[in-house]
């Protein structure tokens, strides 16, 4: 057959693909599209039935794709790409050194008078050991823990994601670790609180983490719908669907606690923001794709959204 390839945008003729077989999937016109223009490698393309419509995955076939009586499909270049975990090692590296720039308090941060000196309060440096290990954790299970069915993203995700958990690590690290900071109200209580609210959800994250890397098979983009196990933490996919995002969320109001730090609430504030937004659409997804999905379950608060 062929297949007539418009620009999504401009809805500009590209090209017309001359004999693609009829039962071929998204993946094979991606490599036929990729013989006739060789920047274009697979990854950068994507390919809709509407212009403004959802990307067809590369496992779709055309035979089942609505391509209308010319044989259309709507092309657009998702621009240069890098590897999945490429862009979460440098998110998750940035905030691990710099939160620790500051805590070392280099000559230049706060001046020569402080350079490498140690804060007396005792919660400046639990901060830091908390800071450090959460970022090292998740830098430990991009390597051993997740398992992505996603190669690739656009590298502009890369300069977006790491402005983002770049600032969020500076900024709450200068004033945690600034010679002026006051620690906590309510002192001890309100530090030891936090902490341990902290820890918990630190394990409850790396949990569920396991967990889902336990429904896919090594190799495989398979998706499954999770429950709990015997681990105590998982318990929360009886109320959630993302449970993984409400104990990332619990460990930053866990964390903001413990520092009594603006910065960390508006960072808690902002990710629990973005989080609820991915939720909603993993949610959404899980009962679009799933008859069975459990019906009492919400996508990150227990019983509220
Ligand atoms: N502080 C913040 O602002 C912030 C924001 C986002 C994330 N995070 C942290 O980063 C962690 C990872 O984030 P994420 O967005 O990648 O989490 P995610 O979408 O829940 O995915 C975690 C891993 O589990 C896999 N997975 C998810 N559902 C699955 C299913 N039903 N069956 C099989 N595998 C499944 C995912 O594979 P796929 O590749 O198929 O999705 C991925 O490898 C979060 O849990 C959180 O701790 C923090």
């Amino acid at each position: 057959m062929e297949l007539q390839i418009l620009d999504s945008k401009t809805k500009n003729k590209i090209c017309i693909l001359e004999r693609v077989p009829a039962s071929a999937s998204v993946e094979i016109v991606k490599e036929i599209f990729h013989k006739k223009f060789p920047k274009l490698y697979p990854s950068r393309q994507s390919f809709r039935v509407e212009p403004r419509g959802k990307s067809l995955k590369d496992s779709e076939f055309l035979s089942k794709c609505s391509l209308g009586k010319d044989n259309t499909l709507y092309f657009k270049d998702l621009g240069t790409q890098l590897g999945w975990s490429t862009v979460f090692y440098c998110e998750y590296t940035g905030p691990l050194v710099i939160y620790l720039l500051f805590y070392l308090r280099l000559p230049f941060i706060y001046g020569d008078s402080f350079a490498f000196t140690s804060s007396k309060h005792q919660v400046v440096h639990i901060a830091a050991a908390c800071h450090s290990f959460h970022y090292l954790k998740r830098v430990l299970e991009t390597k051993f823990i997740h398992r992505f069915s996603h190669g690739t993203m656009p590298i502009k995700n890369l300069f977006k994601n790491c402005s983002y958990y770049w600032t969020f690590a500076a900024w709450p690290a200068y004033l945690i670790n600034h010679p002026l900071y006051t620690p906590a109200m309510y002192g001890d209580v309100q530090i030891y609180v936090g902490l341990v609210i902290f820890i918990l959800c630190e394990l409850g994250n790396y949990s569920i983490h396991v967990a889902l890397r336990n429904l896919r098979p090594e190799g495989s983009k398979e998706r499954k719908i999770p429950f709990s196990s015997t681990n105590p933490f998982t318990g929360m996919f009886n109320f959630v669907s993302c449970p993984n995002y409400t104990y990332e969320v619990g460990a930053w109001i866990a964390f903001a606690i413990m520092v009594q730090c603006a910065v960390s609430v508006l960072f808690a504030t902002v990710g629990f923001v973005q989080m609820a937004i991915w939720a909603l659409g993993k949610h959404r997804a899980y009962k679009r794709e799933f008859s069975n999905y459990p019906r009492g379950r919400k996508a990150i608060v227990p019983f509220i959204l």
